[in-house]
């Protein structure tokens, strides 16, 4: 029946979360349309081929009222994931994409008394400063950022902020207080909490989904700032090795993008969570050295990755996500990350040669501090 399908804009939906939202969306019998403007950085080849044929393509930039204005006509439900992002060294353009795109978003649908009926909005694991953590005597605890500092010296740990103990991490909920410590972060939480409160002062509901490290096919090869997998792929099948930064001991919470979309889908059909920050991820850490050798395993290569005594300043040391709050509506991660891993690869095999963009990325980003050095003394220490 024609009249009752729910029609959806999906910002962004030309990439890696927003183009399996929209496949999902389709599937699921929704009319489509998608706000994207093809940011060259990640698009590098333009259009790209798997924009769903039966969605409808507005080729635009979030940031334009009148481009966004009419994206919004007829729409029932917003996700609204496009966004700049990873470790890019402007700052400008961070604001202007996600804090600024996303307040005038909010305020066209008010001003304009848009039938819109939901916003879900993409945010980050990165709001979190260093996430949860268990200190031995002090037992749970909210650890703050690591100074640039201590990094600078080589203690990568993450202390406990009462006794100074090294932590270990656990997962984290919602409740966890967060901070924004990078560029990045800072407009993830500007994103957020415009879109929660506006809800609460308009009463339409909204989401605000705090993804973890996404990862999947149609994960760009071009953008050496963002998606750890993707740039460890594309070191390797160029036969250089992949780059971690501190000891490589981070870990992350890896979730298969089929897995990110599926939640955006129940989070639409669900009104519980409506009002509510919510994490989404895999539950599970695995260390940016384990994920090195997983993804060389898988590649068929034998290249270790190299730590080179560097560091980006804001980094989170240790991020599990705790999903029990997305569970209470039926999520559950069904991609394990192995399998994800064979799947995105099996993809960049349809993608022709691949190139390494990282290493004509580096300099610039140390020139510009947003990779830092350990101090040699400390490195020799
Ligand atoms: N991938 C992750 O690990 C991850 C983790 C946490 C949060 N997120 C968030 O999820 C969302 C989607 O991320 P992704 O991984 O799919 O990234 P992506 O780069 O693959 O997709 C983002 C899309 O937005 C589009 N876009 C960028 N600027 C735009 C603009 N000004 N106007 C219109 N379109 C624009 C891009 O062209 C791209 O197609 C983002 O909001 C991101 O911050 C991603
Ligand atoms: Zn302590």
């Amino acid at each position: 029946m024609v009249d009752a399908q729910k029609r959806a804009l999906v910002t962004g939906g030309a990439g890696l979360i927003g183009s399996h939202i929209v496949d999902a969306l389709v599937r699921d019998g929704w009319r489509v349309r998608i706000l994207d403007n093809l940011e060259p950085q990640t698009h590098k080849q333009g259009k790209p081929a798997w924009i769903h044929p039966q969605a409808e393509f507005l080729h635009g930039n979030v940031q334009d009222y009148d481009t966004m204005l009419s994206a919004l006509h007829g729409v029932d439900v917003v996700f609204h994931q496009a966004a700049y992002g990873g470790y890019m060294p402007e700052m400008a353009k961070y604001v202007l994409v996600n804090s600024f795109s996303t307040a005038q978003m909010l305020e066209i649908i008010r001003d304009h008394k848009l039938p819109i009926r939901k916003v879900i909005v993409a945010s980050s694991q990165a709001v979190y400063s260093e996430g949860a953590a268990e200190c031995e005597v002090h037992g749970r605890v909210a650890p703050l950022l690591r100074p640039a500092e201590q990094l600078r010296s080589g203690h990568f740990e993450v202390p406990c902020p009462q006794c100074g103990r090294p932590t270990r991490s656990i997962p984290t909920p919602e409740e966890t207080p967060g901070g924004g410590e990078t560029v990045y972060a800072l407009t993830k939480v500007d994103q957020e909490r415009l879109v929660l409160l506006w809800g609460k002062q308009t009463g339409i509901p909204t989401v605000a989904l705090r993804y973890s490290c996404t990862y999947g096919p149609r994960q760009s090869l071009f953008n050496p700032y963002t998606g750890v997998i993707a740039i460890f792929c594309t070191r390797l099948l160029n036969g250089r090795p992949p780059v971690m930064y501190e000891d490589g001991g981070q870990t992350r919470d890896l979730c298969f993008v089929e897995d990110i979309a599926r939640a955006n889908l129940l989070v639409a059909a669900s009104d519980k969570l409506d009002g509510m920050p919510v994490n989404v991820g895999s539950g599970r850490a695995t260390s940016v050295r384990d994920l090195a050798s997983i993804i060389a395993r898988q590649l068929g290569v034998s290249i270790d990755p190299i730590a080179r005594g560097e560091f980006r300043p804001g980094e989170i040391r240790s991020l599990i996500s705790d999903i029990s709050r997305i569970q209470t509506i039926g999520y559950q991660p069904q991609i394990a990350l192995e399998e994800g891993i064979d799947r995105y690869i099996a993809w960049i095999k349809t993608q022709g040669t691949v190139e390494d963009y990282f290493a004509g990325a580096e300099a610039g980003l140390r020139q510009k501090g947003i990779v830092q050095s350990v101090t040699k003394s400390a490195a020799l220490a």
